[in-house]
């Protein structure tokens, strides 16, 4: 239980590479942290909301206003009670809108309420990774203090081959592990 007691926000975006994101919610939770998953709306085209609620035992949160009863998300609370904010699979899309404070959903809002230390791990084409915008983007976030999970280099969905696959869950959760264990330490 490497993350007992850790607050983390999982947001998770519109990427084929989303059905990973199952699997390092559940590696999270099984470490002992607690987790809320923000999704964007393109995000829940890709990965259900059920699964995600089911694996992390909390509501998914993607909409700014609840059910036409005057309930609505704070992305100001969510970003205070957070001690990591993880977004994986982060799509050119989202890291465009982070880095220049287009604050049109919940997981962006969150992102910029947020007081947390914050990781992002593209996922996209070989073609959108090397584009001089979404590499501009990323440079924009390094210099936010954000921190950036390099995608690997293999097979891609679209069937090219080339850099932009989200790294793999099991990596991404040691690599959250160890940023809690170095700040302790
Ligand atoms: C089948 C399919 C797969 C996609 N995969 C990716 C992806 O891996 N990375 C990416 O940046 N965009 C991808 N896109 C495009 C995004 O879904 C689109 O830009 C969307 O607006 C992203 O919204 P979001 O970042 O708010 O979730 C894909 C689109 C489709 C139709």
């Amino acid at each position: 239980m490497r993350l007992k007691e850790k607050h983390i926000i999982l947001g998770i975006t519109g990427s084929i590479a989303a059905y990973k994101a199952a699997t390092l919610l559940r590696g999270l939770i099984k470490e002992g942290a607690e987790v809320q998953v923000v999704i964007t709306p393109s995000g829940k085209e890709f990965i259900t909301p059920v699964t995600l609620s089911a694996l992390s035992g909390k509501p998914v949160i993607s909409e700014f206003f609840g059910a036409n009863d005057g309930t609505w998300n704070s992305h100001v609370d969510l970003g205070l009670w957070a001690d990591l904010m993880v977004i994986a699979p982060a799509t050119a899309s989202t890291i465009g809108k982070m880095a220049n404070g287009i604050a049109d959903n919940m997981l962006i809002t969150t992102y910029l309420s947020a007081k947390c230390p914050i990781m992002v791990a593209p996922a996209m084409d070989l073609d959108m990774f090397a584009h001089p915008s979404t590499q501009k983007n990323l440079e924009t976030l390094r210099t936010y203090g954000n921190i950036i999970i390099e995608p690997g280099t293999g097979e891609l969905a679209s069937g090219l081959t080339g850099k932009g696959r989200m790294q793999e869950p099991e990596a991404i959760a040691e690599e959250i592990i160890s940023f809690f264990s170095e700040k302790k330490n």
